[in-house]
């Protein structure tokens, strides 16, 4: 579990970008952090593997206190993928970006080279093997940042804003990566701004602003929320306004799985 108790930060020393932050993440959840740019979303998610510390307050990881321990103790359970992965690639390959963690985690060669082959198989990468990573495409070059924090098997997994400036196609693919994560058995966190993304894939859901907590709860609720939503900076779901615009339709739907069912039910069968 990672548990934030009162936390607050600031970067300056004067301005508190986070306010007495509390919330828990159990095992094996599926959580999503919500707010508009500026809310401290990402600032909040560096606390989890210690890359920033509490100015006050507590973020115990399994019972460790992250101020008692070293990011790279802390990040072999807690992998933070960011907004930009090519900023974290330096490997002449596409396989020796995916081996190094696991070399300087000191696995040995036959781990290391199982490690390598099963998640670039998993994320569809295994015909760029021998490229350089910035060779990749945007959406690929995500999906290799996903799968090297991935081979060394974090029990937490947190993406920084996946889907920004993805397509449909790459934000159909994360939808199923992280389906798949979580059948894994992963605590995965997700840091967005995307009501549509967080509507499909469901998560508990805590949204954000001028780095307070405003509110927390199943998607649906909480997306369907137009209060709640306009706190946090957010705007409804398409399919939601969509479907507030016409009368009989149900008011809660978030998800284009819902309204298909809704759609089907009054004019199906
Ligand atoms: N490295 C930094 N130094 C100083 N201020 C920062 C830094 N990173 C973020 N901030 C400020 O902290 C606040 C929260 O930022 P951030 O956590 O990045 O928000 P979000 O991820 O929700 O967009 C913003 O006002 C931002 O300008
Ligand atoms: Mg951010």
């Amino acid at each position: 579990m990672i548990e934030v108790k009162d936390l607050a930060f600031s970067y300056d020393g004067e301005k508190e970008v986070l306010k007495d932050i509390s919330l828990r993440i159990e095992e094996a959840s599926y959580i999503a952090i919500m707010g508009d740019n500026g809310a401290g979303k990402s600032t909040l998610v560096k606390h989890f593997n210690g890359l920033l510390r509490p100015t006050r307050g507590t973020v115990l990881v399994d019972g460790l206190d992250t101020s008692e321990e070293t990011v790279s103790s802390l990040s072999r359970k807690v992998a933070l993928v960011f907004q930009y992965p090519e900023s974290m690639f330096f490997s002449e390959t596409v396989h020796d970006e995916m081996a190094f963690a696991l070399r300087n985690f000191g696995f040995n060669d036959k781990v290391v080279e199982d490690g390598v082959r099963k998640y670039l198989t998993l994320f569809g990468l295994r015909r760029y093997e021998d490229r350089s990573p910035f060779t990749l495409s945007g959406g690929e070059q995500r999906r290799l940042a996903l799968a090297c924090v991935l081979t060394w098997g974090p029990k937490y997994v947190v993406l920084d804003e996946p889907t920004a400036g993805q397509d449909q196609l790459q934000r159909e693919i994360l939808v199923g990566i992280v389906r798949q994560l979580i059948t894994q058995g992963k605590t995965v966190v997700v840091v967005s701004h995307d009501v549509e993304f967080v509507a499909e894939t469901s998560p508990y859901v805590f949204l954000m602003a001028d780095g307070e907590l405003v509110d927390q709860g199943e998607a649906q609720p909480v997306l369907s929320n137009e209060r709640s939503i306009e706190k946090a900076g957010l705007i409804l779901p398409q399919v939601t306004a969509a479907f507030r615009e016409v009368k009989g339709l149900s008011q809660n739907i978030v998800s284009t799985a819902q309204a298909a069912d809704e759609i089907f039910r009054l004019y199906g069968g």
